[in-house]
């Protein structure tokens, strides 16, 4: 038998080399090395040639086949990088181009609905006034005529925080159990007439589906020489409208009682309850939505305010409670506990401010 290894290899090995893709090299390797492979069927000749040529052609096909094999693996690594670079070219990413203008973060509902209190009562010509979350009792309670004792202390369930120079309780402080010590900071300033809101944290110790140890309100005080309980109807009236951006609202005032005014209300919204939701506007139930009265003289006198000189109105209402009432928002501790899904859900584009003139929540949310 006559078989030159040699031009054989000088063949196979060109073939290999010419092979376009890793499929075409895959299917040279089974002509030649597989089960019916040319190199195969060639040593299965051997067994029937004499002894001298046998281990001859033996080693040869050996040799070929071993020469086979290195041009195999070399022209596949040679093809694989080959597709790699092609792969990684037509993937590139040009990072110089814009970012695509999608909106992917949101407005929390309570950031939001600050917004919108902000823009109704700053539309009314109200300032915004801030004061600290850790307080002194003197502004949390006692200057809001709540004197150290007082049963009104137990309306509220007080974080209170050690005084590190006094071991006296009367000088631990507390993070604030609403927003109405703004009142006594504001007055403390020294300027009058007072037309401000004050939105900021407040903390109590309670929790369930509508409370949090921490949430939101908003204080609301106006001073003057001649403010009514008139003034603070109207105004109330007018915010809560606007506030529910609606023409017409049944509203009902309830005597009720708070240290820090006199007279005192609570101010109830008509809504309609069934059985799953809650309608605000006509309807034949009621829904408490804030406090409000008559600023108590005391106070006027504890902030440094003549009370025969001035007086004015007073009110408070919780912003997270507006939230879920107006959102339809059912459970406030899902407020804060950060899942991005319910913030998608939920919040708001933030480039939409909410404006008076713009509109106040036609940007987003769940009413959208
Ligand atoms: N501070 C009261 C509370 O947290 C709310 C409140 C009621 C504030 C009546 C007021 C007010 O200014 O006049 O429950």
């Amino acid at each position: 038998m006559d078989i030159n290894t040699e031009n054989l290899k000088a063949e196979m090995v060109a073939e290999i080399n010419q092979a376009a893709d890793i499929k075409a090299l895959e299917e040279l390797r089974v002509a030649i090395l597989g089960k019916k492979g040319k190199i195969t069927e060639m040593m299965k000749t051997l067994g029937s040639l004499p002894q001298e040529e046998k281990i001859a052609l033996g080693k040869n096909l050996n040799i070929l086949k071993t020469e086979v094999e290195k041009a195999l693996n070399a022209q596949k690594s040679a093809l694989e990088t080959k597709e790699l670079n092609a792969r990684l070219a037509s993937e590139t990413i040009d990072v110089t181009l814009p970012v695509r203008p999608e909106q992917q973060g949101r407005l929390h509902p309570i950031s939001q609905i600050y917004e919108e209190v902000v823009a109704i009562f700053g539309q009314m010509g109200f300032e915004v006034a801030e004061g600290p979350d850790i307080e002194d009792q003197f502004h949390n309670f006692n200057a809001l005529n709540m004197p150290a004792n007082h049963p009104a202390r137990q309306m509220q369930d007080t974080f209170y925080i050690p005084n590190p120079d006094s071991t006296d309780f009367d000088d631990s402080f507390v993070v604030r159990t609403h927003t109405s010590p703004v009142q006594i900071r504001t007055m403390e300033k020294n300027k009058l007439p007072i037309r401000v809101v004050a939105p900021g944290r407040t903390y109590r110790s309670d929790y369930d589906a509508t409370h949090t140890p921490m949430f939101h309100q908003i204080e609301g005080l106006v001073i003057d020489t001649d403010t009514t309980m008139a003034h603070l109807k109207g105004c109330l009236y007018d915010f809560i409208k606007a506030f529910f951006e609606v023409d017409e609202i049944p509203v009902r005032y309830r005597p009720s009682f708070f240290p820090f005014t006199e007279p005192s209300a609570e101010m109830d919204i008509g809504c309609l309850k069934t059985k799953n939701e809650l309608k605000v506007g006509a309807g034949t139930d009621w829904l408490e939505v804030l406090g409000c009265g008559m600023v108590h003289p005391n106070v006027l006198r504890a902030g440094g305010i003549d009370p025969d000189k001035y007086q004015g109105f007073a009110f408070g209402l919780g912003l997270d409670r507006l939230a879920m009432l107006k959102y339809g928002i059912p459970d406030l501790r899902t407020f804060f506990e950060s899942d991005v899904r319910w913030l998608k859900h939920y919040g708001f584009v933030p480039l939409d401010m909410a404006s008076m003139t713009g509109g106040l929540s036609n940007n987003g949310g769940a009413a959208r």
